[in-house]
């Protein structure tokens, strides 16, 4: 009901818009987590963090979980139910209620829909947070669903999102803006099969080790280090349990650094932070690995910032906002990169969704450069609320 109307018999009045009150000044931000990929415990553990961190009085946070299923549903607001405890991981729960999205342009008016219920509105939401990582959250399809809807979302559109994905096509886009990337080749499905001695040709010139790899994966699943032709056709049969489409990218011997980069406001340029560095100590992992990443923590170091030499920090900072802007990306991205003994760097990938729990390397690297996690938050969410929706 609208209760600003006027009583019925009163006398016509100019309509003045009422002062909003603090609690109506406050914008709705969706904050949206879990989904279908294998990164939902992550991305609820994620949730959490954020659901802890974020300024209430600034917000007013609705949080909606998406089932392995890809059911959307209203989440319990509470950060400890979201956290990975005692090496239990989370999971979002089905429900009753299913969390309808606006599907009309400019209708940005959540619905809960349940069984034999009349549906009831959650109200307009203002912003969705999406902290959702690989297929379905990350790859441009659910940026895709909110494109629709003219509804605001933090974070990369359509196609940088999908850019940002598919470790080939980045490359092309990269190499394309004359950016360096280690030399590569794609098998495309079924190209093996059809045609390996022209596959292997192909990967012999790139010279060895070579990294065998899923073209749209994450977490490096999938990912294996290939010192003999003779291991070949297990690690292409490994990547493809991910994804049919696979690359062969030529290793490079350096280390490996990472730089955040915050979309820029009001049309200026993207920001970058100051570098950080990942080492992974010992000869238990070939390369930084699944299980380096999340299993064996202790043999990994993150150094913010890396020691590098200032020459080298701003050429790493500059060759992170040109592969943010080449992908055509907004709002946050990660750029991972090799620094090599003579000094060359090498882009190797953008991650779009990069882990965002205050322990992850991305907030990390933005508190060491003098932006702390809420504040990250903010920032974030107000760079989503600045920019138009449709094309831009
Ligand atoms: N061309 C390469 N040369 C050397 N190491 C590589 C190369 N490609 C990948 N790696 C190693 O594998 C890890 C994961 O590869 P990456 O392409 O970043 O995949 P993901 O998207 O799964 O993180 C890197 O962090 C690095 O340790
Ligand atoms: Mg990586």
């Amino acid at each position: 009901m609208d209760t600003n109307a006027p009583a019925p018999g009163a006398a016509p009045t100019t309509a003045v818009s009422p002062v909003p009150t603090p609690q109506e000044a406050r914008r709705r931000v969706m904050v949206l987590f879990g989904g279908r990929s294998g990164e939902h415990a992550i991305s609820c553990a994620t949730a959490g963090a954020v659901l802890r961190a974020i300024d209430r009085e600034r917000w007013d946070v609705v949080p909606v979980g998406i089932t392995t299923q890809g059911q959307w549903v209203l989440a319990v607001d509470d950060p400890d139910r979201w956290a990975i405890t005692d090496g239990t991981l989370p999971f979002v729960p089905g429900s009753d209620g299913d969390v309808v999205l606006p599907m009309a342009s400019g209708e940005r008016t959540l619905q809960v829909i349940e069984p034999g219920q009349v549906p009831s509105a959650i109200g307009d939401v203002d912003v969705v947070l999406p902290l959702l990582h690989g297929p379905f959250g990350e790859d441009g399809t659910l940026q895709g669903l909110l494109e629709m809807s003219d509804v605001r979302y933090v974070g990369a559109g359509v196609l940088a999102s999908a850019v940002g994905m598919d470790k080939d096509f980045m490359k092309i886009v990269l190499a394309g803006r004359g950016l360096p990337v280690a030399p590569w080749t794609v098998i495309l499905p079924g190209r093996w099969e059809r045609d390996e001695a022209g596959c292997r040709a192909e990967i012999e010139k790139l010279g060895l080790p070579v990294f065998v790899k899923p073209a749209r994966a994450g977490s490096s699943l999938g990912i294996t280090r290939v010192a003999d032709l003779a291991d070949l056709p297990a690690a292409i049969e490994e990547a493809r349990r991910h994804d049919p489409k696979v690359i062969v990218e030529q290793g490079v011997v350096g280390r490996e650094i990472e730089c955040a980069v915050l979309g820029g406001r009001a049309g200026e340029r993207a920001r970058a932070s100051l570098p950080g560095e990942i080492v992974v100590h010992g000869d238990k992992h070939a390369f930084y690995d699944f299980e380096a990443k999340y299993l064996d923590e202790s043999s990994v170091e993150l150094t913010c910032p890396a020691d590098l030499s200032p020459e080298l920090v701003e050429r790493v900072r500059e060759l992170a906002v040109r592969t943010f802007e080449a992908v055509g990306c907004e709002g946050l991205a990660r750029v991972d990169v090799f620094v090599t003994a003579d000094g060359d760097v090498i882009v190797n990938e953008i991650n779009t969704m990069p882990g965002f729990t205050p322990f992850s390397m991305y907030p990390r690297m933005w508190e060491r450069t003098g932006l702390p996690y809420a504040d990250l938050i903010d920032e974030l969410i107000e760079l989503a609320l600045e920019r138009p929706t449709g094309l831009r």
